[in-house]
């Protein structure tokens, strides 16, 4: 049986990363609109339309439509005009009056893009009034972009025939200084790859995806990139390192488990750490999960793909910035092997766990995370992000993703940049009496509470204490958020949730200060 498994999983992992079929369009950047093909106009009023390069009679024609359609102008508002002037198609979008944010000027490109996906010809994007810079332009570009994410590799159809040639001609956007855009645009296509790469390891199922091909996925993504080191650490290097939380996660499964590092060195100076729970398949191990949705959980890898995809962004744009992910790779499986109940492990840190129950794994997995990136990289500052707790959904639901810090310099960096990429953080409390809720009675460390309490707050007190006190050191609860509803930027439904927030609170990072004692230690 074992056999026969292995030998689909390598059959589907050998098929090819391109997708035929699918006609990606080129973004470009023009100064002026062809008159032919596809316009699109975000408009914010009636009066707005004086800009549009429409002459005398379309643009009456335009205004007449837009009145007796009786359009709002709301933002997402959109009507499609077909055959006016010498257009094949006019698409209006509305953009309401209010000022547009990096994530609204994402918005608009991913709307734009998606609408007119199967438009047989150029497609041209007239920037809404004010946003014509460099930035703005390139804002759009990224939602275009991820706006047009698709995943068809096992679509056997699309795979067979070739899209039409016409879908494959250039979404332009127009601006004034298109040499500006570019330059703005090569460092924005590095995050929206950075995105892509995450949703595709998140989209992709546990037979393809585990920690081995996980590795190799990373490793073919970043080919080529300057200044990066990618290293996987295999079980008899974990064991050496005394990684006994997660190997013992790991040992349920035929497939090994593997710690992933990531180092991009575009500056000096001490590295950020970025460590991401890589769970490619959660059973809950002997603990076992109920069958309903437990297909979520080939996602259970997304704090992994998270940092992966943010280092990424930051490589391929050659930003700045010394940062390193550490992805901590596990299939949480309950074969003949798998720990029980019960078991008492040794972390890298020399610090015993007694696992109460094998479904609190991404604590395990990260608990070795944390100890080694730190002991490694004597980081500026370590962020882990975790798909760690259902109790974390039924605070946040996947409007907010949870941050727990004893930092607060450093939770407010993390808050800012979720709110200038709309990936938006909510903090909830690490408070001291945490550390008495987790003690053991045989071990130093319990891996869950016995009868509920704060679950995510006490999981984020677990991967903390496998921290020291001199760094800084934030968690962020993502569960929820790899999977959320269908929207403009995320036509999926899978978000790459944090690679844009990583992304830019590793560029705008400032040293924070670490208070000498954390309250920890008090309740110690
Ligand atoms: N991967 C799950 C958490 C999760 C739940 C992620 C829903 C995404 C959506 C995690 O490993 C888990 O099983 N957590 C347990 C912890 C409990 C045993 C303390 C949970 O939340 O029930
Ligand atoms: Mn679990
Ligand atoms: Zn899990």
């Amino acid at each position: 049986m074992r056999v026969l498994a292995f030998a689909a999983a390598a059959l589907l992992a050998a098929t090819s990363l391109a997708t035929p079929g699918r006609a990606e369009r080129p973004i470009a950047f023009a100064s002026a609109a062809p008159a032919a093909g596809t316009l699109v106009l975000p408009l914010s009023s009636a009066s707005d339309l004086g800009r549009a390069p429409l002459d005398p009679a379309t643009r009456t024609a335009v205004e007449r439509a837009l009145a007796s359609a009786e359009f709002d102008y709301a933002p997402r508002s959109t009507l499609s005009l077909r055959g006016l002037g010498t257009f094949a198609r006019i698409l209006i979008i509305g953009t309401g009056t209010e000022a547009l944010t990096t994530s609204g000027l994402q918005e608009l490109g991913a709307i734009a893009a998606r609408e007119t996906a199967t438009d047989n010809g150029p497609v041209a994007l007239v920037p809404p009034s004010g946003t014509a810079g460099a930035q703005a332009v390139a804002d759009m570009a990224v939602g275009a972009r991820l706006g047009s994410y698709t995943f068809t590799r096992y679509k056997s159809d699309q795979a067979a025939s070739p899209a039409p040639a016409g879908r494959s001609a250039a979404f332009s956007i127009i601006t004034p200084d298109t040499a500006a855009a570019q330059g703005a645009w090569s460092r924005a296509e590095a995050l929206a790859q950075g995105v892509v790469l995450a949703r595709n390891l998140i989209t992709e199922p546990a037979n393809v995806i585990y920690p081995e091909t996980f590795v190799e996925r990373v490793r073919e993504s970043f080919r080529g990139l300057r200044n990066v080191t990618v290293e996987a650490l295999d079980v008899p290097q974990m064991e050496r390192l005394g990684m006994g939380a997660i190997l013992s996660v790991g040992q349920g499964s035929p497939r090994p488990p593997r710690m992933l590092i990531v180092h991009y060195r575009g500056a000096a100076g001490q590295p950020i750490a970025l460590a991401g729970k890589g769970i490619t398949f959660d059973s809950g191990g002997l603990s076992l999960k109920p069958g309903t949705g437990m297909w979520r959980m080939k996602g259970d890898m997304a704090g992994a793909a998270s940092v992966v995809g943010a280092v990424r962004a930051l490589a391929g744009a050659q930003a700045p910035v010394n940062v390193v992910a550490i992805a901590a790779l596990a299939e949480n499986m309950p074969d003949g092997g798998a720990t029980r109940p019960g078991d008492v492990v040794r972390a890298t840190n020399g610090k015993t766990i007694e696992v109460l129950n094998t479904d609190a794994e991404g604590r395990m997995v990260l608990a070795d995370g944390v100890a080694y990136a730190e002991r490694t990289f004597r980081p500026a500052a370590i962020v882990d992000v975790a798909t760690l707790t259902g109790a974390k959904v039924t605070a946040l639901g996947d409007e907010y993703a949870g941050l727990f810090s004893r930092n607060d310099a450093l939770a407010q960096q993390l808050t800012a940049a979720g709110e200038s990429t709309g990936e938006h953080l909510w903090r909830l409390p690490l408070h001291p009496s945490y550390a008495r809720t987790m003690r053991s009675d045989i071990a130093d460390l319990r891996n869950v509470a016995e009868g509920g309490g704060p679950g995510a707050g006490l999981g984020a007190h677990f991967i903390g204490a496998f921290v020291t006190d001199a760094t800084p050191w934030a968690h962020l609860d993502i569960a929820g958020n790899e999977f959320g509803d269908n929207t403009a930027l995320a036509p999926t439904g899978v978000s790459g949730f944090g690679v844009r927030l990583l992304d830019q609170f590793v560029r705008n990072f400032r040293p924070v200060p670490q208070p000498a004692a954390a309250p920890r230690q008090a309740a110690n």
